[in-house]
């Protein structure tokens, strides 16, 4: 008999690919966006979660506002952090194992090296507090509660769904004459969707528990991908590097948030190919995302 998974926010970046990997390994799949189960409502998700005799809950449904999220903080926190709770108490009830994913932005920045799961936790704004809160719900109440962290994501989904991602901001930008200007001293681990899917539910299949890393790989700047986007893509705009000075921001972002996958190689799971791979990936993958989005 298949495994049953349930996915929240199904439609985002990385709900679409956890439902497309986990209905290509063969689990019964049930997948909801935010117009069918909105999980700030407890009621809603307890329902869900009643009628399908699910084993694993992903949450990949998220406020992901960065900037706009100081202004409403409240908002951030129903999405990432009480929905969380929600979350976790109908997977208690339903004795099924959740699945949550958090961000590299719980970490301050001061670290020289990819952070590791045990490095502590300093969240610079109203969206990194909002994350690591959900973090400790889905802990609170649950002993088997699997929490990935991940950093910079992209993926085709961000195309069809309209919120698009890094990739489709760089494009859009050199498709104006203006020059593009990155920040050169932030340094991340931009992670592409399927991988990230595939990843985690490789956790799962492990029987896996517990806070994992699962970043892009090799740590790299934001104006470093940019440069190896327009690169893959075939183009060459003028690009600039600029630093947070030059471009403020309403929120503080930590400077440095690559993640270690140490944790996750060490238990067996494969490597990330480099990010140049993933591009092409996703540049593969991309006209199928935009016949998608036409309808
Ligand atoms: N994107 C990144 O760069 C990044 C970086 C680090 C960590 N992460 C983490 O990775 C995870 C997945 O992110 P993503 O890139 O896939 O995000 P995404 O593309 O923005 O998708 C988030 C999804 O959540 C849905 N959603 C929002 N509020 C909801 C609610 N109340 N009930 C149900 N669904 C709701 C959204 O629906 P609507 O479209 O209707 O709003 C959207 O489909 C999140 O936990 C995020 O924090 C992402």
């Amino acid at each position: 008999m298949s495994r049953r998974a349930v996915v929240f926010g199904a439609a985002g970046q990385v709900g679409v690919e956890l439902v497309r990997e986990l209905r290509r390994r063969r689990f019964a799949v049930m997948a909801w966006d935010r117009s069918q189960v909105d999980i700030t409502d407890p009621m809603a998700v307890q329902n869900a979660l009643a009628d399908c005799d699910a084993e694993v809950v992903f949450n990949a449904a998220s406020y992901n506002q960065v900037d706009v999220a100081e202004k409403e903080p409240q908002a951030a926190f129903l999405v990432n952090a009480l929905a969380v709770r929600n979350l976790a108490l109908a997977c208690r009830q339903a004795d099924a194992q959740l699945v949550h994913f958090s961000t590299d932005y719980v970490f301050d920045g001061s670290a020289r090296h990819p952070y590791v799961e045990e490095d502590p936790t300093h969240p610079l704004g109203a969206y990194a507090v909002s994350k690591l809160a959900g973090e400790l719900y889905a802990q609170a109440y649950l002993d088997r509660a699997l929490v990935v962290r991940t950093s910079g994501v992209f993926g085709p989904g961000g195309l069809a769904n309209g919120r698009g991602n890094f990739v489709e901001l760089m494009l859009r930008l050199a498709a104006s004459p203006n020059p593009i200007r990155v920040v050169g001293n932030h340094i991340a681990s931009p992670t592409f969707a399927p991988l990230l899917a595939a990843r985690t539910i490789d956790l799962v299949g492990g029987d896996h528990s517990g806070l994992f890393h699962i970043g892009g790989g090799a740590p790299i700047s934001w104006f470093q991908f940019a440069r190896l986007i327009f690169e893959t893509a075939g183009i060459d705009p003028v690009l600039l590097a600029t630093n947070e000075r030059e471009y403020r921001t309403p929120v503080r972002r930590p400077e440095y948030s690559a993640l270690s996958n140490a944790k996750m190689e060490r238990i067996g799971l494969a490597p990330m190919p480099p990010l140049r791979d993933a591009l092409l990936s996703y540049f593969a993958e991309r006209p199928m995302a935009q016949a998608a989005k036409r309808g």
